[in-house]
């Protein structure tokens, strides 16, 4: 069924110009862009969306990567649209991506690896409500 996923371009991307090419590689396997803005997040607002990871070890560094620099948080549309995003992302860790996925071409590294995806349907709706209203999605 047609259904949402939520998206983040981060830090490591927008910084070395990669916006347009992830979102290529988004499109080509299918995905549609129905809201997307550029923004650089607050250390609260990191630490929000976050909150799951709150006791794991790399929860400081990450919520400091995620506000280094501006990201482009994104609500893409299509078929099976969070399995698909998490089959063009790859592996959350970019040694262990397959190839031709965005993490195994572009990632630096665990940290700095890119792109985020839902990981469910449920975490989609709870991610895109956190960064977008209704009317900021356009299908
Ligand atoms: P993301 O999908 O944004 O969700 C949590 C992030 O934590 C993950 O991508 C990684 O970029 C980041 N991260 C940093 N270090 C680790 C680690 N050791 N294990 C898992 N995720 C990590």
């Amino acid at each position: 069924a047609t259904e949402r996923t939520f998206s983040i371009i981060k830090p490591d991307a927008t910084r070395r110009n990669l916006t347009g090419a992830v979102t290529k590689m988004l499109e080509d396997a299918g995905l549609r862009v129905v809201a997307s803005k550029r923004i650089h997040m607050t250390r609260e607002q990191a630490e929000g969306f976050y909150a799951v990871h709150k006791e794991r070890p790399f929860f400081n560094d990450l919520v400091t990567f995620m506000i280094s620099g501006p990201v482009v948080v994104q609500v893409l549309e299509g078929e099976n649209a969070v399995a698909k995003n998490r089959e063009v992302m790859g592996a959350t860790n970019p040694a262990q991506a397959d190839e031709g996925t965005i993490r195994k071409v572009h990632a630096e590294s665990i940290e700095a690896n890119t792109v985020h995806g839902s990981d469910s349907p449920e975490n989609a709706k709870i991610e895109i409500d956190f960064f977008f209203k209704p009317e900021e999605i356009v299908g």
